[in-house]
């Protein structure tokens, strides 16, 4: 067999995680199961793995470029770098007072309703320049990639105007020009009607898909188009309009689902064959059915339900049991979700969700690569895909959940280039 050219080789792992029959998409069944490789190495060239297999088997399967970078990772374990598929991590202010009121009983619905929440932070956002919205949002990103991730997702949604909408993504734009990883962005304008057009939102949403969409989709500052379907917030029907306009101008959809009540959005995101349907707190039995086979990536986000005290999380059991490629985000935004960084929502996803390690794992990873569309690019490492990877200090995946709130990462690779950490 011809040997593999390599530039850059990851030798001497303790082990290196792959997952041996990983999710392709839709129409496809995920698997669960992870093999850790003892005593492991790993080639790449240019950027892209080449070969995974035992120490003792590399020099026989791989030439070893005169120039490449070795790097020895004796006593380390190798994973797939995280991928954080759903964040507001670019925003302004903060909502430390609504956090105490909502621990003291008023509801997040309510503080919305009454001109907090969203618009809160809405006000702060408009009031800010684009440089301090990048340096608020640069301290979130490093904090991600100390935390083991290497692609991340981020919305807009707190401009609410189409000037500011457009400041904030030009805010996700500087930081995918100034950070080394993966950073995907989404356009949410629809995220909350804004204040002063709650008097006619039917003419808002008009002026939203005829000319906002339009807008951002012809400046190419997003890749989807992201929805907060629910009640007193949008409609299904309101929702719809917004995201078949996007889908007109190249926007895939994604949605804001059942996090508060179920009113038919995971329907809507079947419909259009959304990317992902998230939160899903309240989805039952019918939402799961309707969901199978469609290829819509079904996102839990516990660190939000925990930040909420919900009483009960999204039913991580019964997705996974209905074969539902469960994928798992932070959603850190200033007001329902504080938590951000992975190896938290690992620790949550298995305390909350009640998921087991590898499922844990696959979900912050594989899966969620497949939430914001790269799941053929990164989120495991096997041949063919990038070399994103998070080296530890510890002797199992196992351990990442379970050590809560201590963060093990010792290096960080994004397309086979260390990061720095
Ligand atoms: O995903 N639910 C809507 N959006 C965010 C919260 C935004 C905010 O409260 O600022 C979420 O939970
Ligand atoms: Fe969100």
């Amino acid at each position: 067999m011809e040997k593999k050219s390599a530039d850059f080789i990851l030798r001497n792992a303790a082990n290196i995680v792959v997952y041996p029959f990983p999710y392709r998409g839709k129409g496809t069944v995920p698997s669960w199961q992870i093999e850790e490789i003892p005593n492991a190495s790993l080639a790449a060239k240019d950027g892209i793995i080449t070969w995974i297999g035992s120490t003792a088997e590399l020099e026989k399967n791989v030439k070893i470029q005169p120039d490449a970078e070795i790097y020895d990772a004796e006593g380390l374990i190798a994973l797939p770098a995280f991928v954080d598929s759903h964040t507001h991590l670019v925003y302004g202010g903060n909502r430390a007072d609504e956090f105490e009121m909502r621990v003291s009983g008023a509801s997040y619905l309510d503080i919305h309703a009454k001109g907090g929440g969203i618009l809160n932070s809405t006000r702060a956002v408009q009031n800010m320049t684009i440089e301090e919205l990048f340096n608020g949002a640069a301290e979130r990103i490093e904090r991600l990639m100390l935390s083991g991730v290497t692609t991340v997702e981020i919305k807009s949604g707190y401009g609410l105007d189409l000037k500011n909408e457009i400041k904030m993504l030009e805010t996700i734009q500087m930081l995918q020009e100034a950070f080394d990883i993966r950073i995907v962005p989404t356009f949410m304008g629809a995220h909350a009607i804004p204040a002063d057009r709650a008097g006619d939102p039917e003419k808002f949403i008009d002026e939203f898909c005829n000319e906002w969409i339009p807008a951002v989709a012809e400046k190419k500052l997003a890749v989807f188009n992201d929805v907060f379907t629910e009640k007193s917030v949008f409609s299904v029907e309101q929702s719809r309009k917004i995201l078949e306009a996007g889908l007109k101008y190249g926007l895939k959809p994604k949605i804001h689902a059942d996090e508060v009540n179920v009113i038919g959005a995971v329907d809507l995101a079947v419909e259009v064959e959304a990317v992902s349907a998230d939160h899903l707190l309240k989805t039952e039995e019918a939402g799961i059915e309707k969901m199978k086979g469609s290829g819509v990536i079904p996102t839990l986000l516990p660190g939000t339900s925990t930040f909420l005290m919900e009483k009960r999380h999204a039913n991580a059991r019964k997705m996974i049991e209905a074969g539902l490629p469960v994928a798992i985000a932070s959603d850190h935004n200033p007001g329902s979700c504080q938590f951000l960084e992975a190896n938290l929502i690992q620790s949550f996803a298995m305390l909350q969700l009640k998921m087991t390690a590898a499922e844990a794992l696959i979900a912050g990873t594989l899966h969620a690569a497949y939430a914001v569309g790269l799941g053929d690019k990164t989120g495991s490492l096997e041949v063919g895909k990038a070399a994103d990877i998070a080296l530890y200090n510890l002797s199992s995946y196992k351990e990442i959940a379970y050590k809560a709130g201590c963060n093990c990462l010792y290096d960080l690779f994004c397309d086979g280039v260390a990061l720095g950490i």
